[in-house]
Formats: structure tokens, sequence, C-alpha cells
């Protein structure tokens, strides 16, 4: 099977590639290296630098794929209330012109990465049958993608299914990025030396997932049969794996060999849930779900490549159009 992967040079997207070509797939993928690496990228898989948001590009890239899995995204929950349109464009925008490409090729499938922040307020655990409370713009232009796939797959034919991850952990996420991945730059810091810092009190909880184990369930929605019309929670709902950004900094700290821990606490962020967690029952029942990591292995998977790679300064690479008494001090001073 030919399996196309928007976001390939991503954290998720270049594990699932890896997944998918050593399961005997021929993979390809495209990415505008925003907030990936281009060495995530398997050397097996053909690697084309397009952005999402460019029809044109991406219906020559679709050319004799059947699936596509979309991954590509600007993934940036807490930015996005400062930076709107630069998470439109990425999220929506680049959504829209990849599944009008798919319609356009006759690919077969369409497999779409939304996230858990769809749920927004609702009780925890999160099922998938709950209605969608999108309370931020990232949450909010990820819904607009679900909502725009479902249409245009059901209008125009296409297989379709949204998969829902946790917040995921592993190797390979961007770490030298200020605006994302708490346990990647919790990482970095400690490696430097540096005291983490923590958004509000720091007993806001979630759950950690390590992409190991997510990658195995989008590998199933991929490639196995009937998978249609199908919307699954892709991470664990064990209450080890739930826990608060406090214990997450302790956690970090054993797996750096990180001495003296005193985080430094900034103000809240706006629009933040307290709690994010879900139900992986569905999961379970239609993937076969069962984690096989713990969330310290995960952990020691992210120091031992940053190790590798080297600890770096961080890089503010992205804008931040909205500056208002609300912006997060962390960005405007560059608290990083
Ligand atoms: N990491 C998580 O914890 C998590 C949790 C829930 C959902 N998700 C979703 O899973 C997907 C993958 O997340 P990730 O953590 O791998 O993020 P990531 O940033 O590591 O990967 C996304 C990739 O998309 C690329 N990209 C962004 N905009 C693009 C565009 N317009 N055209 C082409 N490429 C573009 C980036 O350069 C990046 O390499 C996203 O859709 C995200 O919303 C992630």
């Amino acid at each position: 099977m030919h399996v196309h992967i928007t976001g390939i040079a991503g954290f998720l997207g270049s594990h699932l590639a890896d997944a998918l070509i050593a399961r005997g797939h021929r993979v390809s993928g495209n990415d505008t290296l925003v907030g990936g690496y281009r060495d995530n990228v398997p050397a097996a898989a053909t690697f084309h630098e397009v952005d999402c948001c460019d029809l044109e590009a991406m219906d020559r890239c679709l050319e004799g794929v059947d699936v596509v899995v979309h991954t590509a995204a600007a993934a940036y929950e807490g930015l996005s209330v400062f930076s709107p349109v630069l998470i439109t464009q990425n999220n929506v925008q680049a959504s829209v012109a990849t599944f009008t490409a798919a319609v356009r090729r006759g690919v077969r499938r369409v497999v779409y990465c939304s996230s858990m922040s769809r749920y927004g307020d609702n009780p925890v655990p999160f099922r998938e049958d709950m209605p969608v409370l999108p309370r931020d713009p990232y949450a909010i232009s990820k819904v607009a993608a679900e909502d725009l796939l479902v249409n245009l797959a059901e209008t125009h034919g296409l297989e379709w299914c949204i998969a829902i991850p946790h917040n995921i952990i592993g190797a390979r996420q961007k770490y030298d990025d200020p605006f994302r991945n708490v346990a990647s730059i919790m990482a970095n810091l400690m490696l430097q030396g540096r005291q983490p810092i923590i958004y509000g009190d720091g007993e806001q909880k979630r759950c950690f997932s390590p992409v190991q184990d997510v990658v195995d369930g989008l590998a199933r929605l991929t490639v196995d049969a009937g998978m249609h019309e199908l919307v699954v929670n892709v991470g664990p709902d064990a209450d080890e794996a739930f826990i608060t950004i406090n214990e997450l900094a302790k956690r970090v700290a054993v797996a750096v060999g990180f001495e003296g821990l005193a985080p430094q606490y900034v103000d809240p962020r706006p629009c933040e849930v307290r709690l994010a967690h879900c139900s992986a029952e569905r999961a379970r029942e239609r993937l076969g779900y069962a984690p096989k990591r713990t969330l310290d292995e995960a952990l020691g998977d992210i120091v031992a490549w940053i190790r590798e790679r080297g600890p770096r300064p961080f890089t503010y690479h992205l804008p931040v159009e909205i500056r208002s008494a609300q912006t997060p001090r962390t960005w405007t001073d560059r608290l990083f």
C-alpha cells in the first residue's frame, strides 16, 4: 500500500513512517520543516518539501497514493490564543487543501490526527460520543478540520478516520521550541542545568502517551480493512499515566539526573483546561490498543535523544500576533 504522511518530518509523522515502512508499505510524505527536523524523515520514505496549503503541489504529491494520514499541523495550543492566524492557516487551510487533493486523486482513505483539545471542559474521562467543546483557536481549528474531512469524504465517497491522541511523548519532538512540548522543554532545560518553568500552580493534569503506543493504533487505522467513519481516542486511560505537571517535572528530573529541582512558576495561560484525560475503551475494542511502554521509559527516550543531539538554546521562530497583558512572559521576555 502507498501511504502519504503529511508532517512526516514531525514527531508523530516520522514515527508512523518508520512503523509503516517496517510493515512493508511504501511511504511518502511532505513537510514545511517549521515544526519538525529533516533528519526525522526515514531514508526509505520519499520526501517533498511542500506546504499542505498549496493545493496544486499537494495534488502532485498524492499521485498513486492509497491512504493519506494528515498529521501536519501547527500543533500549538497555548500559542494559538495569541497567534490565531498562524494556527488557522496551518490547521484549517492546510487540512482543506490536503483533503481536496485527496478527493481529486481518488485516494481511498484519509486518517486525520485531531486533538484531545476538542473536548474542552467536558468531564473526564473524555469519550468520543461527548459533544465537542473547543475553547481556544487551536481546538477550534482541529474541530473545523474534522468537520471538513467528514463533509468532503462523505460527499465524494472516501473512507475517513479521526484519531484523537493525548499528550504524546518520546524522542524526535522539537525540543528547542519554547511554544510547546512540555516534557521535551523540561528535559532540554534540565540538561542545560536550568530549572523548568511551569504555568500556573502545576496541578493541571495530563495523560502522557509514549509515541510507540499511539503509532500502533494509527498504523491500524491506516492499513486495516473496515476502518471507516471512525472517531477514536488513542492513548492510555490508566491512572498511572494521568499526572500533574509538577509530577512530570519530578519524573523528568529523575530521568535527567537533575538535582535540586525548584521549578519557576509563572502566570497560568489563558484558556488552559485543568483536566484532560480520555477513555481508551473504543481504542481497545477497535484497535486492540494495549500500551506497552511506561511514562518513565518514554521520558528516558526523550532524554537519551536530546543528549545524543546536544541540548540547545530555544529559538523563538514563530510570530506572536497578539501582544497584551495576557501574553505569557515566557515568550515576550524569552524566559526559556
Ligand atoms: N504531540 C501531541 O501531544 C499531540 C497530541 C494530540 C494531537 N496531536 C496532533 O498530532 C499531529 C502531529 O503532532 P506532532 O506532535 O507530531 O507535531 P509536530 O509539530 O512534531 O509535527 C507536525 C509537522 O507538521 C509540519 N507542518 C506544519 N504546518 C505544515 C504545513 N502547512 N504543511 C506541511 N507541513 C506542515 C511541521 O513542520 C511538523 O514537522 C498534529 O496534527 C497534532 O495536532 C499531537
